[in-house]
């Protein structure tokens, strides 16, 4: 493998529309050169969900676009200083003498959403005959945090990825060879923050609306004067199960409203209450993780790991563990959909001689991490 690559990585799995350039610092570890992601959050909010239709439609539009932006930011190329405004003509150019590799999201994620970045970086690997690694979307996940040079992986890895499409516990003995441990029988984490977050007429996405809220609570009081379940928390399993606590959640709302309208005190407890059955359940099987598989890294990645508590929490209970363990998480920016961390795990590839042609890609809404499409 060269010691200069440039990886152009393209990520729609959901309702974001992303592209990056990624190369390769002076420790042969991989570098961000653009990341650029256009989210489709105003549009769905109207719906208060994703429309599958609608979000393929509003990839459609903004795939060129966004492909053209992340090679004219990349500032890769041969581009002379003061030659006018960047366009489509200087992103060609970049594409075809200085990208290496095409990256793209394979699956999982809504098929009519995939197909749109799929095809676009098949198109490209067969126009310009460069080759082209699929990536599983969690495991662009699980790699966002070595976006950041500082960051290493110490194998065993043991990895929480949290988003709107899945909650997942996976250990790494080695880079890109993954065991799924546990994952949700139901719901997803994020997908339960935005159901809660629609229960009580919060805006949409609801995971940052609820946790605003449950923030407000704490910054008032002490603590919830209830308490919502942690399904299967003492199961013997690494799997998860949201949807008791979100009918929980619901059985709370419609008990209250047989009294009165929800206050914004109770809509904040209730936030408040949610959250940290959430987040005990995700920390505390994570971390009855870490003492069977003794991982020497634990990452937390998602949409979710943004979640200020579900951090907090996990950083505490990582300080107070035992046995060393070095945490890491992305910083905000990387932990929703995006582009970058398609390229950072397709960087590790390249290491394993993962190359193929467009003839051989598919694309699959149900690609199971592990395996390759
Ligand atoms: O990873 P992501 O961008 O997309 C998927 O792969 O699904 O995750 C989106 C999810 C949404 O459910 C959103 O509500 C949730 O992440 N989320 C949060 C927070 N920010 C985003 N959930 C809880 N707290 C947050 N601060
Ligand atoms: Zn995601």
């Amino acid at each position: 493998m060269k010691k200069d690559i440039k990886i152009l990585a393209i990520e729609s799995s959901c309702d974001e529309t992303a592209a990056a350039v990624i190369g390769a610092d002076e420790k042969g570890g991989p570098v961000i050169l653009s990341s650029v992601v256009s989210s489709q959050v105003d549009l769905h909010a109207k719906t208060g969900g994703v429309v599958p239709e609608v979000a393929s439609r509003a990839h459609m539009e903004a795939i060129v676009p966004i492909i053209t932006e992340a090679l004219i930011q990349s500032g890769v190329g041969s581009r002379e200083q003061g030659a006018g405004v960047p366009d489509y003509t200087d992103a060609i150019e970049i594409l075809q003498n200085h990208i290496d590799y095409i990256a793209v999201t394979a699956g999982p994620g809504l098929i009519g959403s995939l197909l749109v970045g799929f095809n676009a970086a098949k198109t490209i690997a067969y126009s310009l005959d460069k080759p082209i690694i699929p990536v599983n979307h969690i495991e662009g996940h699980i790699y966002s945090p070595l976006a950041t040079t500082e960051n290493k992986f110490e194998f065993p890895v043991l990895t929480l990825t949290v988003s709107g499409g899945h909650t997942s516990l996976t250990l790494l003995r080695d880079h890109v060879e993954y065991e799924t441990i546990g994952g949700t029988k139901d719901d997803a984490a994020g997908e339960a923050f935005d159901k809660v977050a629609k229960l009580l007429g919060l805006g949409y996405p609801g995971g940052p609306e609820v946790s605003k809220l449950a923030s407000e609570f704490r910054s008032k009081n002490e603590k919830t004067s209830f308490l919502f379940p942690r399904p299967i928390l003492n199961d013997g399993t690494f799997n998860f199960s949201f949807s008791g606590l979100k009918t929980a959640v619901l059985q709370h709302v419609l008990n209250v409203k047989k009294e009165r309208e929800l206050t914004e005190n109770d809509k904040e407890e209730i936030c408040a209450a949610f959250e940290d059955a959430s987040v005990d359940v995700l920390t505390t099987k994570a971390m009855r993780a870490v003492e069977k598989y003794k991982p020497k890294t634990l990452v937390l990645a998602g949409g979710v790991a943004a979640n200020k508590r579900l951090r907090e929490i996990l950083k505490q209970k990582v300080d107070s563990c035992e046995s060393q363990i070095n945490l890491l998480i992305p910083s905000i920016d990387l932990c929703g959909d995006n582009a970058a961390m398609i390229g950072v795990a397709v960087f590790y590839h390249l290491q394993k001689g993962n190359v193929s042609t467009w003839q051989e890609v598919k694309c699959d809404s149900n690609l199971e991490i592990g395996s390759r499409s």
